[in-house]
């Protein structure tokens, strides 16, 4: 999906036009791929229009930078403020949030502790990740996801993400709207973007943080929700064939919100349709974002915005 452009882009504590936001072609990240970020997105509700678990996710980009020994000069805190400058500022809501802090020009040498850490926050309108309204058709990718100890999969860190582009790229060009990659240990991790979770019986069960996946926030959404609903969880190594006997399957993301998956490998997923407890946990995550039911959770941080029409609806 094309970028939609919008006015402003934070840029280390100051609001810069969205055309001046230009990094240099021998800065650091470029040929290193030292950068870190996330991605978040802004919901409307009937009353306004709200953030996403904003401190969770400047958290995690807290957390990122320490994993890389990149020094951030702002807290969590500082950053969540700026995302909400950045927003109003922009008057775009509902929109997707893209803050990201990177290595930049200084030196050359895959080194990176002397080039500067700059950090930037943009906010766009933006739709639906995994096409299907109808649930997805995904594959097991011939990609493992990082093994332990290489890339570490806790940080949201850029480079991690040429693993994901080699999964989704294999994916689309074999005809599937995602694909699911392997652990080195041939365990279920997630998708390129997106954390898995599987029903079997009434069970649900997720891939574990040791499995090379991302400390997802939707995911975390997703457990605490399902154990206030009395779903039994259980987090352990899958293996694949898991994916082919289980009732349901889904995708949870940023991106891919709750994405119910319709075959893997070609292999129906139940009857393919939204299963009853896809259907709950579905119902119960829009409900909060959509304001359609109280935000128990704290999980939403208001911005002033007037709001839009949301995008790809
Ligand atoms: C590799 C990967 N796994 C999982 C996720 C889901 O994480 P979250 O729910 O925090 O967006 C993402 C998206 O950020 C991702 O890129």
């Amino acid at each position: 999906m094309a970028i939609q452009a919008t006015d402003h882009i934070w840029h280390n504590g100051e609001l810069i036009p969205w055309n001046k936001a230009q990094i240099h072609v021998m800065s650091h990240v470029v040929h290193y791929g030292s950068s870190v970020f996330e991605g978040i997105r802004c919901y409307s509700q009937p009353n306004g229009a709200g953030v996403f678990r904003l401190p969770e996710h400047m958290q995690r980009l807290v957390d990122s930078a320490k994993i890389y020994r990149m020094p951030l000069p702002y807290t969590a805190e500082e950053l969540a403020t700026a995302v909400i400058d950045v927003i109003e500022a922009n008057g775009v809501a509902p929109c997707y949030i893209r803050p990201v802090a990177f290595r930049g020009y200084g030196e050359i040498g895959v080194n990176p502790l002397r080039s500067p850490v700059e950090v930037y926050i943009a906010n766009f309108p933006w739709g639906k990740y995994v096409p299907g309204n109808e649930g997805a058709d995904v594959c097991i990718s011939s990609w493992n996801r990082m093994a332990p100890n290489t890339l570490p999969a806790l940080a949201k860190a850029g480079a991690n993400y040429m693993n994901s582009q080699l999964i989704r790229m294999e994916a689309e060009i074999n005809g599937y709207a995602e694909g699911i990659a392997l652990d080195v240990n041939g365990y279920l991790s997630e998708g390129s973007g997106e954390n898995l979770f599987l029903v079997r019986g009434d069970v649900l069960y997720t891939t574990p943080l040791a499995n090379s996946v991302l400390n997802g926030l939707t995911r975390s959404s997703i457990l605490q929700l399902a154990k206030q609903l009395g779903i039994t969880v259980v987090e352990q190594a899958l293996p694949r064939e898991m994916l082919y006997i289980c009732d349901e399957a889904f995708f949870t993301g940023t991106a891919a919100e709750v994405t119910h998956l319709r075959s893997v490998d070609r292999i129906l997923i139940g009857d393919g349709t939204m299963g009853p407890i896809t259907t709950k946990l579905h119902k119960a995550f829009f409900d909060i974002v959509n304001g359609l039911a109280p935000d128990r959770y704290n999980w939403l941080t208001p911005v002033n915005v007037k709001v839009a029409e949301p995008v790809g609806a």
